[in-house]
């Protein structure tokens, strides 16, 4: 099941909604390459790439939101370092073979991607706007 970005997932900042774009690509990929049943390398590596790029961005959207002295950042870390936490026992459990990429994870990742989106991300939208 691949995700599509669209309007509703927008935080109403382009540099940031760009971001998001392109990590939905990159789970996107991560979710191809484990329905290919592509080698443990591979896979290593396309999670790697997710964990970078994801790293990449919540650096960047915590930056965006100490720069507008958004009022909720601490909770919205604590949300970040969560999921970074998953990712990196899933990259683990992929290192020493243990973990059976499944539809599960993938389903988690995508699931968390999109809520995180809607009901956080989209707070800090809203803090600008005034609302
Ligand atoms: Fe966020
Ligand atoms: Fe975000």
């Amino acid at each position: 099941m691949l995700i599509q970005w669209n309007q509703d997932l927008s935080v109403r900042n382009e540099n940031l909604d760009k971001e998001h774009q392109k990590w939905i690509t990159i789970l996107n990929n991560f979710y191809d390459g484990l329905m290919m049943s592509k080698s443990k390398e591979k896979l290593e590596g396309l999670v790697q790439e997710m964990l970078d790029y994801t790293n990449y961005h919540f650096a960047s959207e915590e930056a965006f939101m100490r720069s507008i002295n958004y009022p909720d950042l601490a909770d919205h870390q604590e949300k970040h370092a969560f999921y970074i936490d998953k990712l990196t026992g899933f990259q683990e459990k992929i290192k020493e073979g243990k973990l059976i990429l499944s539809l599960e994870v993938t389903n988690f990742l995508k699931t968390w991607l999109i809520n995180h989106i809607k009901g956080v991300d989209q707070q800090y939208a809203n803090f600008v706007d005034g609302k």
